[in-house]
């Protein structure tokens, strides 16, 4: 196999101020509406204590040596990644087709932004629900005809969702650097603080112990093949792995840069947000007797029911869902620059044209999701609403197959001069723990989980 080491490349879109910029812009992608919204939802689907627990060895097994490779390939290519992969492929004396593992990646992202954004659209609604009060003293009733008035009807939630994409549009048009590394340095923390009160506030008003119960004690009977699956598509969408979006910010990471240290930070800070957002919705769950399966709405039935309650609530519940909607937002973002990025190289279009066309298009595909939740609530696909089967399809199947892809790549194909010349292997015996973990540990563990989800042991 090749490989002289190729002169440090730089990349076209400019480059991150500094590691800790880089480390805030992918915390701003990883951190998201999976975090508060998917994941307490999926764990009650999926009967909480076990599914956490293979969660988080996925998150820590899997997902720390993938994001290591997405970033180590994006800096070494130093373009979109279906340049990039196509680009290493070649140097690394293997094939320009492992483009196509970026073109891949590239739709999986053009998916879940379809409907990731209808989500964060009711998020968006909610700021102007908490703002005219219609949370105080609210009970569950009044909570659920809240919510039913927004997802079941097209119009509302398609118009939020028009919204949403206006903003996410706008910002990838400008660029990622300008103004995007400036809101996340200030909104991240702010969002910490305010999960911080409000598991203050669900340790005293909520059923705790039972919240705690819930998520820890692992009920290994209660754990599907269809509940593993889940948790491994979890932890790649949760940390923004599998489909190049890490791989299209590394690429603007400034050459000294720890890989190994800036994951560690990401993969703890979304993991750390992830368990709090849990202990503080399924002890309101409990307390109030509504149920932890409740599905896609359950964030926006429950909250709402402690906002109420709690003196100030009205400032907390649109803090909160402001803060909601910037977390989308920093997702969204990173969701779309694999495609835009890639537009503007490829067909040399400006950043505009490339973000508005990429925008639009998402934005019409997005009204399959909105449909999902009233006009189209009873078209099944495989049991499934079609907002069902995209999340179905790209968390669990694309997602975990592109990071088998990218870290087999990062593990086998690349020299290990190569990896070792992004990775530090001077940093100690983390270099071979990567290696074993990308050779062996994360391409195993995937396999095993699918294998199993389709009955095949
Ligand atoms: N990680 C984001 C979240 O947890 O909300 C969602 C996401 C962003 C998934 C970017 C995939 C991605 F490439």
């Amino acid at each position: 196999m090749a490989v002289a080491v190729p002169e440090r490349r730089t990349s076209l879109h400019g480059q991150w101020s500094s590691r800790f910029a880089f480390i805030l812009a992918v915390s701003g992608s990883a951190i998201g509406l999976g975090n508060i919204w998917k994941f307490p939802y999926i764990a009650g689907v999926n009967g909480g204590g076990a599914f956490v627990l293979v969660y988080l060895l996925c998150v820590f097994m899997v997902g720390l040596p993938i994001m290591m490779a997405e970033i180590l390939i994006g800096r070494r290519g130093r373009r979109n990644p279906i340049a990039t992969m196509a680009l290493l492929g070649e140097e690394e004396g293997g094939s320009r087709h492992w483009g196509l593992i970026g073109v891949a990646g590239v739709i999986t992202g053009f998916l879940i932004l379809s409907y990731y954004s209808v989500i964060a659209g009711w998020a968006l609604a909610y700021i102007f629900e908490s703002a005219s009060g219609a949370f105080v003293e609210v009970d569950s009733a009044g909570v659920d005809e809240i919510f039913s008035g927004l997802s079941g009807s097209w119009i509302a939630t398609g118009f939020w969702h028009t919204l949403f994409m206006v903003m996410t549009t706008v910002v990838v048009s400008r660029g990622v650097e300008r103004g995007l590394e400036r809101a996340v340095r200030v909104l991240m923390p702010a969002l910490v603080v305010l999960l911080l009160m409000l598991l203050g506030y669900s340790i005293i008003a909520g059923d705790f112990a039972q919240g705690l119960r819930f998520m820890f004690e692992p009920k290994f009977s209660e754990l599907t093949r269809a509940g593993a699956l889940a948790a491994l598509g979890h932890a790649f969408f949760t940390l923004s792995v599998g489909m190049g979006a890490v791989m299209a910010y590394g690429a603007y990471l400034p050459a000294g840069a720890s890989i190994a240290r800036t994951s560690v930070a990401v993969i703890c800070a979304d993991t750390g947000i992830a368990i709090v957002a849990g202990l503080v919705i399924f002890p309101i769950v409990f307390a109030n007797g509504l149920d932890p399966a409740a599905g896609p709405g359950l964030i926006f039935q429950t909250l709402p029911l402690a906002f109420g309650q709690m003196p100030g609530g009205i400032i907390v519940a649109v803090l909160f869902f402001l803060l909601l909607t910037f977390a989308a937002w920093t997702s969204a973002i990173s969701l779309m620059e694999p495609a835009v990025a890639w537009l503007i190289e490829t067909a040399k279009l400006r950043r505009t044209s490339a973000a508005g066309l990429v925008g639009v298009t998402t934005w019409v595909l997005g009204f399959l999701s909105v449909g999902s939740f009233n006009v189209l609530a009873n078209f099944r696909l495989f049991g499934r609403t079609l907002f069902d089967n995209l999340d179905f399809l790209t968390s669990n199947i694309m997602l975990p197959l592109g990071g088998l892809a990218i870290v087999f790549f990062a593990g086998w194909v690349m020299s290990r001069n190569s990896s070792a010349d992004e990775l530090d292997p001077a940093a100690g015996p983390g270099y071979r723990a990567w290696c074993f973990a990308a050779r062996y540990i994360a391409p195993v563990a995937v396999v095993l989980i699918f294998l199993n989800a389709v009955g095949l042991f």
